[in-house]
């Protein structure tokens, strides 16, 4: 299998494939540009680090699982199609099925020296391809095609944990004139007016289309940059302590190093396919 994908999709140093310590397929990316690490368990990004920087953007959890069947705890996970519990099913898993499904590779190619991924996955009417292009920036974008006879909605989010060195002086910028809905106390709230900061558990879905978030980590000196597209909704989280504790994948003080930024559609902005049709949410982080 790690032999057939070199051979097929491995592009010399710049995109390699070997087996994780759990079993897992892994890519690796060494270019020019930037490095990084997915998994096909759930085309799942596991770490971005742009050359002009000596540490990744991306925050993985040194707790996490990797096992068939579980989501892995950081990096970029895809919710979808639906995100957070199930609407009805409450047997059914957080945050969708396609985080846990272990995707097919269908192409590795260079565009430039920008290394570019490729990732299919077939949900029962919902044909899924999801494109990494590791470059001196990182472009996710993520293509649901609607290929059953009726309509379909389905809700989105591009998980993104990004590495902090310190979340309590951290603020995000971007989200100020919007309103959200506070996950913690279930409540709508205005529009804040003020950048985000940490300092409690932050659950808050903010709905309306943004084009430009900035990440400022002061601790680190460092700025990240994200710009959504085609993304109607941005899902802001941090566990804090409490929650930090109650899960397993996580480590006690993680909630420290960390907060999730996610590109998303969800609740009344999610999207809309009808049969036939199809539609890209994307993503590009960077640092400024
Ligand atoms: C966030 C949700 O996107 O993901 C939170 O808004 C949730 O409510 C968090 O707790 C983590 O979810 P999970 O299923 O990966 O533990």
């Amino acid at each position: 299998m790690i032999q057939e994908l070199n051979h097929q999709f491995g592009l010399g140093q710049q995109l390699v494939f070997r087996e994780h310590a759990s079993g897992f397929i892994v890519g690796e990316v060494d270019s020019s540009l930037s490095s990084g690490q997915f998994f096909l368990h759930g085309a799942h990004l596991a770490s971005y680090r742009p050359k002009s920087q000596s540490e990744d953007l991306i925050f993985m959890s040194e707790k996490s699982f990797f096992e068939p069947g579980k989501a892995i705890r950081g990096g970029v996970l895809i919710c979808f199609p639906w995100f957070g519990p199930h609407p009805s099913d409450s047997s059914a898993p957080a945050h969708g099925l396609v985080r846990t499904t272990s995707w097919e590779m269908i192409s590795g190619q260079l565009d430039g020296d920008v290394v570019v991924v490729r990732m299919a996955c077939e949900l029962d009417g919902l044909s899924l391809v999801y494109e990494m292009r590791f470059g001196s920036d990182l472009k996710l974008s993520f293509t649901a095609e609607n290929t059953s006879p009726v309509s379909q909605s389905c809700e989105l989010a591009l998980h993104t944990y990004f590495d902090l060195k310190d979340a309590t002086t951290a603020q995000v910028h971007g989200l100020e004139q919007i309103g959200f809905f506070d996950k913690v106390s279930s409540t709508h709230k205005p529009p804040s007016g003020k950048p985000i900061r940490f300092d409690r558990e932050t659950d808050s879905v903010y709905i309306g289309e943004v084009n430009e978030l900035r990440i400022d980590d002061p601790a680190r000196g460092r700025t990240i940059v994200v710009r959504p597209e085609n993304s109607q909704s941005t899902v802001v989280w941090n566990p804090w302590i409490a929650k930090s504790q109650k899960m397993a994948d996580f480590g006690d003080d993680e909630y420290q190093r960390m907060c999730c930024v996610e590109t998303a559609r969800v609740g009344e902005n999610q999207l809309k396919l009808d049969a036939g049709t199809q539609e890209t949410v994307a993503v590009t982080i960077s640092v400024a």
